[in-house]
């Protein structure tokens, strides 16, 4: 699949600007747990997946910059120097945001060509937004020799995500997608931004994605708002973050917040303590105990911090009943997307058909299954 991908997105680049491209994988992410903890400085444990953006990109001869979105078949044409958001310009946002932030640091940034195309769906929850960032940034650094740091491409995507697409993302999927390792999930800490790397082992267990194909229309303001209740009570508490919170603390000014803001607040406490606690489990090879804080945090999610929607919370359910699923949660932003399920491997295939089924049979539209391996971050593929 990838191999296809890797050729297809070469040879569209060739053929378009008939010269050799430096090619870029730059994958997508799960997050095993911790939703909405990034922003407010807490703890995620996300992991880079072999799905993700393909970028062929080099150098060009005249003074734009020419971009072929593969997958849409659509050019976006631009000059460095005159770079504003546009309007509902989808893609074109985040390439044009990467450029803009870049320069923001008094880093010129030549013309050049690009042609990108992945295999994640866009809006499923696995960051192909902050996948397609990366790869143009890393792109630009490779090609240009611009020598910034692992760690200061990842806030430029970041940057890019907050001013032109208006989304203010925390670090999570801009990291893990650029750091992600080898069968291994990061721990980290989004104050530090230092994350642990650890192994895992899914035993008689496998990562089930299931795509509920829901992406909510009013989600990027639903999640701003999100961030504005965490940032308000931080500050009436007197902290930079909710980070700095424990339950005693929010306590104390209980009264002054509306039941909604207090769950929501608590709901960041206690997924920080989720996230530490499955990090443990993980390591102690305790995978029931980890599906159990996945079920947990699920919880969290649908009735204090409410970013889930019924055919996330239809797909949780189900897995709940069934003991051949020792966890499941919704995944990444929320309000659609995917949930990520831990399924025993010998029911896999049984549970995917049976879930399938159900889905349709009460929302009269397909799910979709994906299965993942833990992968490599942002990285040249033919080293050129
Ligand atoms: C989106 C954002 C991340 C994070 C998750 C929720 O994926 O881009 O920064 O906040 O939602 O955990």
């Amino acid at each position: 699949m990838k191999d296809t991908l890797i050729k297809n997105i070469e040879s569209a680049y060739k053929s378009l600007f008939k010269d050799n491209p430096v090619l870029i994988d730059s994958p997508g992410r799960i997050n095993i747990i911790g939703e909405h903890t990034d922003y407010n400085e807490g703890f995620v444990l996300p992991a880079a997946i072999d799905k993700g953006i393909v970028a062929a990109i080099g150098k060009s001869d005249s003074d734009f910059c020419s971009v072929l979105a593969y997958d849409y078949n659509e050019k976006h044409e631009f000059l460095t120097d005159d770079i504003q958001p546009i309007p509902n310009g989808n893609w074109k946002n985040y390439v044009i945001g990467v450029v803009a932030e870049i320069q923001k640091k008094s880093i010129k940034v030549p013309p050049f060509n690009l042609v990108f195309g992945g295999d994640i769906p866009r809006g499923g929850g696995l960051s192909s937004s902050a996948a397609l960032e990366n790869s143009i940034v890393f792109g630009l650094n490779e090609l240009f020799g611009l020598g910034m740091s692992k760690e200061e491409m990842i806030l430029i995507s970041q940057r890019a995500e907050h001013y032109y697409v208006g989304v203010r993302c925390g670090i999570m999927d801009q990291y893990s997608s650029m750091f992600g390792k080898e069968d291994h999930a990061l721990l980290l800490d989004c104050r530090t931004q230092i994350a642990k790397p650890i192994q895992i082992d899914f035993q008689d267990y496998e990562l089930v994605l299931i795509n509920t194909n829901v992406s909510h229309k009013l989600v990027d303001a639903e999640y701003n708002n999100r961030r504005e209740v965490c940032e308000k009570v931080a500050s009436l508490l007197d902290i930079k973050s909710l980070r700095d919170a424990t339950r005693e603390l929010l306590n104390t000014v209980k009264s002054q917040l509306s039941e909604d803001e207090y769950q929501k607040a608590l709901y960041v406490i206690e997924e920080n303590d989720r996230v530490l606690k499955a990090a443990k489990m993980i390591e102690q090879n305790d995978l029931e105990a980890l599906g159990n804080l996945l079920f947990e945090a699920h919880q969290g999610v649908r009735y204090q911090f409410k970013v889930s929607c019924k055919e996330l919370d239809f797909l949780v359910d189900k897995a709940k009943g069934n003991p051949n699923v020792i966890g499941a949660r919704m995944m990444g932003g929320g309000f659609g997307g995917c949930t990520i399920n831990l399924v025993k491997k010998e029911a896999v295939k049984h549970y995917t058909q049976e879930i399938s089924e159900a889905y349709v049979k009460a929302f009269n539209k397909a799910c979709s299954i994906y299965f993942v391996n833990l992968s490599e971050g942002t990285h040249v593929i033919n080293g050129k």
